[in-house]
C-alpha cells in the first residue's frame, strides 16, 4: 500500500532515497521519511505531508550516507503524523513495513513488559522493537535477528531494515506484500515497487513470500524465512517503460487494481476476526448489543458505486441481523425530512471519504442525534473524522477512477459488520458466523483463479464493441451487482447502459431489446436461478443477444445464450464479490478496446468534493 525503497552501496544515498520516494508519489500518500546511517548513526527525518516537506527537513538539518531506508506511508493504523510516518525506530535499528502486522496489540504488549517505549500509535513500530529485542536478548546478527522477529509477525508485510551497528547490510523480508531486489554495480536496492529504483536499474528480482533477503553492497542472499536453505535468484531484466512500471506492467492502474483485488479483500479481513471464538472483532464500531436492538431505523448512505455496495450490505443486514435498512442516496437523503432521531444508526459509506452529499447528510443526521459509523478507504479524511467509528478497508490507494478495489473491499467490510451485528442481535449462531466467514475466506484465493480467466473476453468484444446501449439483469443481492456492471461500463466505455432487477424487466426495459441491444444476465445458481433463466429466455425470445454470467458448469447457459463467463459455485452471500469481477472486467475490455482513457474517464472525478 505504501511506498519503500532501500539502498545500500558506495554512494551517498538520500537523493536515491527521495527521488525513488517521489517515483512512488503517484500511489497516493500522506507522510514520508528517510533513515540513513551516517558514520555508524542513525539519522531520521520524518515529515507529514507531501514529499517537498520531507525534502524541506533535510534540507534543514542535512544527512547523507551510503545505507538507507526510504517510505511513503498510505495511512492504516494511527492518524498521518510524523509520529507515525517511517521509518520507525528503536535503538540504531529503523524499519520501513508496508501490509497490516495482525498480532501487533500483542507483541506491543510483551515489548512494552520488557521495557521498550513507543513513540507512535502504528503497527510498524513493534517490529523494530521487536527486531532489537531478540538481537540484544539472544545476541544475533542483524539477519538473524530480522528472521526470528518476522517468524513471530502474523499478517501481511514487506519490510527493509537497517542497523547502525551492522552498516554494510539491508535486510528486506517479504509475506503477502510486494519486494523487490535490484542489483547495481557495488550498489544494490530494495523497493516495494519497481518504478521506484527503475532509473538505476532493470536488473530484478520479484520476492517470493517467505523470503529474506541479506542485502550488502556487493553480493545478496536469498534464504527462506523458516527453513534458513538458500534460495536461487531469478534475475530478471525489465524492459518497462517508467509509466508502465507504475502501473506494474498492467496497460492501465484500473487493470492492476482489478487484480490487486484478492490481497485487498485479504487485507481488509485481516484480524478482524476469530474462527476459534466465532466472533468479528470490531472495536472500532461502537455499537453496542442493546443499542441495536432498539434502533428507530438504520440508514446507509453513499454515493455511486459506493451506493451500490450499500445496496449489496441491505442483503447482508436484512439476512444475517434481521435489520431492517433503508440504503439512500446521499444526494437525495439530504434534502427528504426522513424520520431520524437519537435511536437512529447512519451508515456512511465512502472510498474517499470527502464525498460532498455524503458528508453534508451525515452532518445532517449527526446533527438529529443519529449514530454514525462508516465504511471508508482513507484513514483520517472528513467522513471518518465525523464519525462516531469507522470500519476502514484496507485497499490501499485507488488510482483509476473507475472504483474497482474500493468497491470489493466495501462489500467484504459490509459482510463483516452484518455478521457482527447478526452476532450481537442473536439471529446468527455461531455455526453461522463461522460459515459466513469461511465463506469470505475463500474469495481472495477463488479470485485469483477468476483473474486467469481473462480470455473468455475476447469474443464477447470484438462483437459488441460497437453497441450503442446495453441492459444488466440481476436479481436479489445481484441486482447491485447489474447496476454496479451497466455503471462501469458507461464509466469508462461510454457505451449506454442500465442495469435492472430482472423482475422489473417486463415493465419496461423488454421494449429495448432487438438485435442491436445485448443484455448481460447475472444467472448463477442461486434461488433465482429458474426466474432469472426464464428473463433470460424472454430476452432471446425477441432476438436480444445475451451475455450469462453463470456457474462453473452450467452446460445450458452455453445454449440459451449467445456468450458466456463464469464465476465458481460459491454461497450467495459471496457471490457479489465474485460476481464484480466480470463485471468490471467486462467494462474494462470494451473501453481499451475502443482505446477510451480508462483511468481518467471524461467529465468523471475520483473524489467528488462538490454538490
Ligand atoms: C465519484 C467516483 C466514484 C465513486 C463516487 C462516490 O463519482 O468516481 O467511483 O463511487 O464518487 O465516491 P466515494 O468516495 O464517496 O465512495
Amino acid at each position: 500500500m505504501c511506498g519503500i525503497v532501500g539502498y545500500i552501496g558506495s554512494n551517498p544515498c538520500v537523493d536515491v532515497l527521495v527521488s525513488g520516494l517521489e517515483k512512488l508519489e503517484y500511489r497516493g500518500y500522506d507522510s514520508a521519511g528517510v533513515a540513513i546511517v551516517r558514520d555508524g548513526v542513525l539519522e531520521t527525518r520524518r515529515a507529514k505531508g507531501k514529499l517537498i516537506n520531507l525534502k524541506r527537513a533535510i534540507k534543514a538539518e542535512p544527512t547523507d550516507g551510503l545505507l538507507g531506508i526510504g517510505h511513503t506511508r498510505w495511512a492504516t493504523h494511527g492518524a498521518p503524523t510524523v509520529d507515525n510516518a517511517h521509518p520507525h525506530r528503536s535503538g540504531e535499528i529503523a524499519v520501513v513495513h508496508n501490509g497490516i502486522i495482525e498480532n501487533y496489540v500483542e507483541l506491543k504488549r510483551e515489548l512494552v513488559g520488557h521495557g521498550h517505549v513507543f513513540a507512535s500509535e502504528t503497527d510498524t513500530e513493534v517490529i523494530a522493537h521487536l527486531v532489537n529485542h531478540i538481537k540484544t536478548a539472544r545476541k544475533l546478527s542483524l539477519v538473524d535477528a530480522v528472521r526470528a522477529a518476522v517468524r513471530r509477525l502474523h499478517g501481511a508485510y514487506s519490510i527493509v531494515v537497517v542497523d547502525a551497528s551492522e552498516p554494510d547490510v539491508l535486510v528486506g523480508a517479504r509475506l503477502a506484500s510486494p519486494l523487490v531486489l535490484g542489483f547495481g554495480t557495488d550498489e544494490n536496492y530494495l523497493a516495494s515497487d519497481v518504478s521506484a529504483i527503475l532509473n538505476h536499474t532493470r536488473d530484478i528480482v520479484f520476492l517470493d513470500d517467505g523470503v529474506l533477503a541479506t542485502v550488502r553492497a556487493g553480493s545478496v542472499t536469498l534464504t527462506d524465512i523458516e527453513t534458513g536453505k538458500e534460495v536461487e535468484p531469478v534475475i530478471k531484466r525489465i524492459t518497462w517503460t517508467p509509466s508502465m512500471a507504475e502501473k506494474g506492467g498492467y496497460k492501465h492502474f484500473m487493470l492492476k487494481e482489478i487484480h490487486e483485488q484478492p490481497r485487498a479483500i485479504a487485507d481488509t479481513l485481516r484480524g478482524r476476526f476469530s474462527l476459534e471464538r466465532c466472533e468479528v472483532d470490531l472495536p472500532e464500531i461502537p455499537v453496542t448489543a442493546e443499542q441495536l436492538q432498539n434502533i428507530s431505523q438504520f440508514y446507509v448512505i453513499a454515493c455511486g458505486t459506493s451506493w451500490h455496495a450499500g445496496l449489496v450490505g441491505k442483503y447482508h443486514f436484512e439476512d444475517l441481523a434481521g435489520l431492517a435498512t433503508h440504503v439512500e442516496l446521499a444526494s437525495e437523503f439530504r434534502y427528504r425530512r426522513a424520520p431520524i432521531d437519537e435511536r437512529t444508526l447512519v451508515l456512511a459509506i465512502s472510498q474517499s471519504g470527502e464525498t460532498a452529499d455524503t458528508l453534508a447528510a451525515l452532518r445532517d443526521a449527526k446533527a438529529r442525534g443519529a449514530t454514525i459509523i462508516s465504511i471508508c478507504n482513507v484513514i483520517e479524511s472528513s467522513i471518518p473524522r465525523e464519525s462516531h467509528g469507522t470500519l476502514y478497508t484496507h485497499a490501499g490507494p485507488e488510482i483509476g477512477v473507475a472504483s474497482t478495489k474500493a468497491f470489493t473491499t466495501q462489500l467484504a467490510a459490509l459482510h463483516l459488520l452484518a455478521i457482527r451485528f447478526g452476532h450481537l442481535l442473536g439471529r446468527l449462531a455461531p455455526e453461522g458466523v463461522v460459515r459466513e466467514l469461511e465463506a469470505l475466506l475463500h474469495v481472495p484465493a477463488m479470485m485469483e483463479a477468476e483473474l486467469e480467466r481473462e480470455h473468455d473476453y475476447a469474443s464477447i468484444i470484438r462483437s459488441w464493441h460497437q453497441v450503442h446501449s446495453m441492459l444488466f439483469l440481476g436479481r436479489g443481492n445481484l441486482y447491485p451487482l447489474a447496476l454496479e456492471g451497466a455503471l462501469k461500463l458507461k464509466e469508462i466505455s461510454y457505451i449506454h447502459a442500465e442495469g435492472y432487477a430482472a423482475g422489473e424487466m417486463k415493465h419496461g426495459p423488454i421494449a429495448l431489446i432487438d438485435e442491436d441491444v445485448p443484455t448481460v444476465v447475472l444467472n448463477p445458481m442461486d434461488a433465482h436461478f429458474a426466474k432469472v433463466r426464464s428473463n433470460l429466455a424472454e430476452v432471446k425470445a425477441r432476438s436480444g443477444p445475451v451475455l450469462t454470467v453463470a456457474t462453473d458448469g452450467d452446460a445450458e447457459a452455453d445454449e440459451i445464450g449467445d456468450f458466456k463467463l463464469t464465476v465458481p459455485d460459491v454461497p450467495e452471500t459471496v457471490l457479489p464479490l465474485m460476481m464484480s469481477l466480470p463485471m468490471q472486467l467486462l467494462a474494462y475490455y470494451m473501453a481499451d478496446f475502443k482505446g477510451t482513457d480508462v483511468d481518467q474517464p471524461r467529465n468523471l472525478a475520483k473524489s467528488v468534493t462538490v454538490e
